[in-house]
């Protein structure tokens, strides 16, 4: 009897030491396999008596039922330690902390379009948006562009579905037609008191907006924003547009330190005409002439189409490019830059 309990304890030594499943069936097979110990103890049974059998058989069955009892506890033993091991690898650590969302920021033309709205507001400017699916008329026609201007030609204008074939659809070209529908919204508001000879509160407005044109490159976009200015009464002279826009870019730029010079230019829809170039004389830019917007006294055909006598209303108009200003305030050198929502470049004006 004593070789079967050390028989016991040598399996249960071996399957205690048994550092995975595949040595724990190898183990196994010494002991329960064909050519295993107990297996060799059975077979060692046929010489014996029948009571023998009966008395050998009984202890040697005990003892193969306490082989298989260690070994399914160490096959258990095993499947836990590998489920653990699993649960380990797999463990989500929730005391770390989450990712945060990025803080967002205003896009950088966005920036420039607050400042102008604010700079003008403080000089008793209206804000107006308008559409930027405009007709011909207003885009074009009302603003005394002529058939055959070349801002009508297919190749710089996207038309669009919609309109009639005398009066097309087009994505707006410039800021410029919200002239006209300010201004005869303006008009109708006032239009007894005008027609009475009273008059009416001078028109006084900016229009900042997207526009749209077929270019591209370093320093032109398909679409691109402008920010349209007019001033409309009855005594309002090139003197003023003079002032109100040196005035805007000194708190615009936040310096003193710039020249404005209005060179003669032609527009449909003003008469005389200028473009307004600045030039800074300290910093990075200092010297060089900087276009920055177009401008003039409206043509008395506009005033007419607004609703007004052009005897007795006059003003000025103002287009500029938010883009190129904000190029200008931060020393950007490309355009596309701001279209390309590269959260590196955008990020550093939050
Ligand atoms: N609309 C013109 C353009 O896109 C800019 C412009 C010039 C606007 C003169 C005006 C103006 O109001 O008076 O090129």
């Amino acid at each position: 009897m004593n070789e079967l309990i050390a028989i016991v304890d040598s399996a249960k030594a071996a399957f205690a030491h048994a550092p995975t499943p595949a040595d724990l069936e190898n183990a196994k097979a010494l002991f329960l396999g064909k050519a295993g110990r107990i297996t060799e103890l059975m077979k060692g049974m046929a010489a014996l008596s029948v009571d023998e059998k009966k008395s050998r058989g009984a202890a040697i069955n005990l003892a193969k039922q306490a082989i298989e009892a260690a070994l399914h506890e160490r096959r258990q033993a095993l499947a836990d330690a590998e489920m653990q091991a699993q649960l380990h690898a797999e463990a989500i650590d929730v005391s770390l902390p989450g990712r945060l969302r990025g803080q967002g920021g205003l896009h950088p033309v966005s920036l420039t379009m607050e400042r102008i709205e604010a700079i003008f507001g403080s000089m008793g400017f209206d804000v107006a948006q308008g559409p930027e699916i405009e007709s011909d008329w207003f885009n074009f026609t009302a603003l005394n562009t002529p058939e055959d201007h070349p801002a009508r030609s297919m190749h710089d204008t996207f038309y669009v579905e919609g309109g009639s074939e005398s009066a097309p659809n087009l994505l707006r070209t410039h800021t410029s037609p919200m002239q006209i529908r300010y201004a005869v919204q303006h008009v109708k508001k006032h239009r007894s008191a005008i027609d009475a000879g009273l008059g009416m509160p001078e028109i006084r407005v900016i229009a900042p907006g997207r526009t749209y044109r077929v270019d591209s490159d370093a320093t032109h976009s398909p679409m691109f924003h402008q920010c349209e200015g007019l001033w409309v009464g009855e005594n309002v002279s090139f003197k003023d547009l003079k002032f109100v826009f040196t005035d805007f870019c000194r708190s615009y730029f936040e310096s003193d330190d710039l020249v404005l010079r209005f060179r003669p230019s032609f527009f449909p829809f003003t008469e005389p005409s200028a473009e307004i170039d600045i030039q800074f004389q300290s910093g990075p830019l200092a010297g060089r002439w900087l276009e920055v917007a177009g401008s003039g006294e409206v043509h008395p055909n506009v005033i007419r189409n607004m609703g007004l006598d052009p005897e007795r209303y006059i003003g000025f108009a103002f287009g500029m490019g938010p883009d190129r200003l904000t190029m200008l305030r931060y020393g950007v050198n490309d355009l596309r830059l701001f279209f390309d929502g590269d959260i590196r470049f955008l990020s550093q004006f939050r």
